[in-house]
């Protein structure tokens, strides 16, 4: 570990002049597949010590400590949510490169960005649970897919390698609860500095056929599952607002009933701001992760949330 923090600046150096290529790490994989199978993750890493060398295993130990982001960017950013199907391509083409500027400077965080459905999810699930037709469940998810395929389009025109994660090829809901079958395709991208996409759509319900996965929800489970160091949780207003339309700064979970939370302006099949900050109080008290609220429609608070920038004006919940 002295070592470790001796050679921490240099290797970050390094790490920053190659930005997410983690080329060690597949070439300690390919080479060693059954030695990660045979120890435990510590002893694995000594053999990479005494089989690689010491640069190998300090570079290891950099990577297992990096930290895991999660950032949600709403509908109400990305598309008119008063509209169908109606995505904001300005803003989508701006957060794109706020997050490609801040991943070129932050090479040892992983981040795993979720987005909201807006105007190609809320108005078309509407429909669904009026009708409960399995058609119509589909026309949501292709919707949903439709601007998922926008934000990732734009991500990797600036530059950003990604993966989008359909929930509904991924997450079931069995019991009282959705079952996430997604950790392993999030963890590769991770390993291979890969942004994971993941958006809210519709899922397979054991009882209902289909139901609703929030992109809120999946940002409790990815915040959960990757023992996120940070998240993130941008919509189109400043935080959470009192009732003389003041930004609440910080809400402590024990005191999240207090605080008088409405839906949405507009249709949001999810529960808006109050279930929001409902599920991220819950995230906060089980799980002692906090996060932020912040208005992603202003410029550069996508960014200042990246690069941890104490600027960064919002609610903290937790
Ligand atoms: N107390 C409150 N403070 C702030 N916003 C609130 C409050 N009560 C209700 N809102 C509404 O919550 C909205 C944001 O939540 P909403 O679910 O509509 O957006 P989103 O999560 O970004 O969208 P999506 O669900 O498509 O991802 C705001 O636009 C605002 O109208
Ligand atoms: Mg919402």
């Amino acid at each position: 570990m002295i070592f470790h923090g001796c050679l921490a600046p240099f290797i970050t150096t390094r790490l920053h002049r190659f930005p997410r290529e983690n080329v060690e790490i597949q070439e300690v994989r390919e080479q060693k597949p059954g030695l990660c199978f045979l120890f435990s993750d510590f002893w694995s890493r000594v053999c990479l010590v005494k089989s690689r060398g010491f640069f190998t295993f300090a570079i290891q130990t950099l990577i297992m400590n990096e930290e895991v982001y999660v950032l949600k960017i709403g509908g109400s950013v990305l598309t008119e949510k008063g509209k169908e199907r109606k995505a904001r391509k300005s803003a989508i083409k701006r957060i794109s490169k706020e997050i490609a500027l801040a991943l070129a400077h932050t090479a040892e965080k992983k981040l795993i960005l979720v987005h909201g459905a807006g105007s190609y999810g809320h108005p078309q699930a509407k429909v669904y649970l009026a009708s409960r037709d399995a058609k119509d469940a589909l026309i949501t998810h292709e919707s949903a897919k439709e601007l998922n395929r926008i934000v990732t389009a734009s991500l990797m025109e600036s530059g950003v390698k990604i993966m989008p994660i359909h929930p509904l090829s991924g997450v079931v809901f069995r019991g009282e609860e959705p079952k996430y079958k997604i950790k392993e395709q999030i963890e590769v991208a991770l390993e291979t500095g890969i942004v994971p996409v993941l958006h809210g759509d519709v899922i397979m319900d054991e009882k209902e056929g289909f139901r609703i996965l929030s992109g809120d929800q999946l940002v409790v489970y990815a915040a959960k599952e990757f023992k996120a160091s940070r998240v993130g949780v941008g919509t189109d207003v400043d935080g959470v607002l009192d009732d003389e339309g003041e930004v609440i700064r910080k809400i402590m979970p024990a005191e999240v009933d207090k605080v008088s939370l409405k839906g949405s302006e507009h249709v949001d099949v999810t529960g808006g701001m109050k279930e929001k900050v409902h599920l991220l109080a819950k995230l906060a008290s089980e799980n002692s992760i906090s996060s932020v609220l912040f208005n992603a429609s202003k410029e550069s608070n996508v960014y200042k949330f990246l690069t941890d920038d104490d600027d960064l004006f919002g609610t903290v919940v937790g």
